[in-house]
């Protein structure tokens, strides 16, 4: 099969690095991601690969390649964040793209425009890629059908946050290998997490094996043990779910812990923040009863204490930091496969 070449950026002055090659995007006819829920293992495997492409341009002494010049985007975020929102900056910087970041707050968003016109502004002055967060579920599918630019998710309400669960995909790749048959057990919020969400459907396109622990408030509805099944069938892969931590993490290869996501939950859905804490918390005892070296990870942002115990967070089996610096090679491969596709 024909390979093809992803030509460096000439440092000013300095060597030439060389140009990498990834091999050929088959299949990748995407100009939006909005979730994992339809993404095939091709498509999966094709990401992984462009990714571990562009963690080689990050590693070189003159980390960018010209791939987007000339093109812009938007980042617009109606929530708050850190990592999603650097990264993607960086990202298209490193792909020699032109990069805005709107955040609603400060924007004419606080004088009464709306989404769609807000959208439709950001297409008029140029973007070529929109990248947003929204509070709603389904936001950024209500986005593709107002504006001719391509659009990422970036986080929307509950519901999916896929190149959170594709950069987590990447990392346990990165120390695992093969993921078919592996045991990831997802701790903490799962109803209210579009990291959980997003993850179920990226992990079943690796092949993992995905066991979800919460406490049965903190599920989704149709998953909480003793209630009757849900009359359609469950718009989810088929997942383990247990709401005893001990057992869920018992032989697991991952142990992902998620935050509270308090600003999406009704109140009364715990006693208490303590009991959760004690009842839920990943902690070192607990994390033994995994494999030997099982990985632990987190989205982020961590509520040391809570979800996890800062002796967990901070041990050599946290690939925390990991996960936020795959985060910019991921993002670049995800803008590079669109240019290839729709930006082109
Ligand atoms: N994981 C994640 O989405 O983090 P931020 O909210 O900081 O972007």
């Amino acid at each position: 099969m024909s390979r093809e070449r992803l030509s460096p950026e000439p440092a000013s002055g300095g060597p030439v690095a060389p140009a990498i090659e990834t091999k050929p995007r088959a299949g990748w006819t995407r100009s939006h991601l909005l979730d994992l829920d339809d993404f095939t293992p091709g498509e999966m495997e094709t990401v992984m690969e462009t990714a571990g492409a562009m963690k080689e341009v990050l590693g070189r002494e003159v980390p960018r390649v010209p791939a987007l010049r000339g093109k812009t985007i938007i980042t617009l975020f109606y929530e708050a964040s850190t990592r999603t929102r650097a990264s993607f900056e960086l990202a298209g910087k490193a792909l020699g793209a032109d990069v805005i970041n709107v955040a609603a707050g400060g924007s004419s968003v606080e004088k009464g425009e709306s989404l769609i016109d807000t959208v439709r502004t950001l297409q008029a002055v140029g973007a070529d890629v929109l990248i947003m967060r929204h509070p709603s579920s389904g936001a950024p599918y209500l986005v593709t059908r107002h504006v001719e630019c391509s659009v990422i998710n970036a986080g929307d309400g509950w519901h999916a946050h896929p190149t959170q669960a594709l950069l987590d995909v990447y990392t346990m790749r990165a120390h695992l290998g093969e993921l078919r048959g592996r045991r990831v057990v997802i701790v903490g919020d799962i109803a209210h997490s579009r990291v959980a969400r997003s993850n179920i459907w990226g992990l079943a396109a690796a092949g993992a094996e995905v066991v979800l622990c919460a406490p049965p408030t903190l599920l989704p509805a149709g998953m909480r043990p003793g209630e009757p099944g849900p009359e359609e069938p469950l718009a989810l892969p088929r997942v383990e779910v247990e709401t005893n931590i001990e057992r869920a993490i018992a032989g697991a290869d991952v142990v992902m812990a998620l935050r509270l996501q308090k600003e999406r939950m009704q109140s009364g859905l715990l006693p208490s923040i303590r009991e959760y804490a004690t009842l839920y918390q990943v902690t070192e005892q607990r994390l033994a009863l995994a494999r030997p070296g099982a990985l632990v990870m987190h989205p982020g942002p961590m509520n040391e204490g809570v979800e996890i115990s800062p002796a967990v967070a901070r041990s050599l089996q946290s690939v925390v930091d990991e996960q936020v610096a795959n985060g910019v090679a991921v993002r670049m491969a995800v803008l590079y496969l669109m240019a290839r596709g729709k930006l082109s």
